[in-house]
């Protein structure tokens, strides 16, 4: 959506905090020992007691209030009975509707990390946090697509890691996936620019092996083949002439 009342920015600014502090929230909580069904039902509750909607729940009848992901599973996890380790590589999306409107943030990190054995996981949180803040700082009005998508894609190359090409960025706002998709790539034919008040995501997927994903039997959960380890991280953002205005801060 392209935002044209302040009474519209102010709900976003609202629907971005809560789902910013529910993923903060959902980090801290996580667990040895806990179900990602058991941390997806924190999340789900702190959404509801804000009068908010799971967005995935909403719009895709998702069976969870948030995406979680676990070490080969790349995106889109079905929180169950999966039981959550020391050492996992966990990635959360949450995103949610309230009063109309929507907006979408993800995050991955390693739960009680060992510094030593886990380096791999550590070093790929990095880089995938490092090509997400490259991309938002080629944000503003203007801008090419593709040339958030170049930033991007040689964050990532320096990185050693792969680029999950066929995830990507999207509009937000009004729903939770609109036009135009943001690709974490250079895309030639792609000629089109950012607008002032564009209502965005900026959200890159790393892998240590694979660029290719695909969706298991669960019809949701997208993993590597052969198996990767992923990481991704995820603002909403607003465009404007300057430095962009990120929406999913707590
Ligand atoms: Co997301
Ligand atoms: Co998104």
């Amino acid at each position: 959506m392209i935002i044209n009342s302040n009474a519209q920015l102010a709900k976003l600014q609202r629907v971005g905090k809560l789902v910013a502090q529910a993923l903060a929230a959902m980090q801290a909580h996580a667990q040895p020992g806990m179900t990602t069904a058991e941390l997806d039902a924190f999340g789900g509750q702190l959404l509801n007691q804000a009068g908010a909607d799971s967005a995935p729940r909403h719009c895709y009848n998702f069976p969870g209030y948030t995406c979680i992901s676990v070490n080969e599973q790349a995106a889109h996890g079905v929180p169950g009975s999966r039981v959550l380790q020391k050492s996992d590589l966990i990635n959360i999306d949450v995103s949610a509707q309230l009063d109309g409107v929507f907006a979408d943030t993800g995050g991955s990190f390693v739960l009680m990390p060992d510094m030593n054995r886990d380096t791999l996981k550590l070093r790929l949180c990095k880089a995938a946090l490092r090509a997400r803040d490259t991309g938002i700082a080629a944000v503003r009005v203007g801008q090419r697509l593709n040339k958030i998508g170049r930033h991007i894609e040689c964050s990532i190359r320096s990185s050693g890691f792969r680029n999950v090409r066929t995830l990507c960025g999207h509009g937000t706002g009004a729903a939770l996936h609109e036009e135009p998709a943001i690709r974490n790539y250079y895309d030639r034919r792609d000629t089109q620019a950012l607008q002032e008040g564009q209502v965005i995501t900026i959200e890159p997927f790393l892998s240590t092996n694979v660029g290719h994903i695909s969706p298991t039997q669960d019809g949701w959960t997208l993993v590597g083949r052969p198996s990767s380890l992923f990481a991704q991280f995820e603002h909403t953002l607003v465009v404007t002439q300057d430095q962009p205005l990120i929406l999913t801060l707590p």
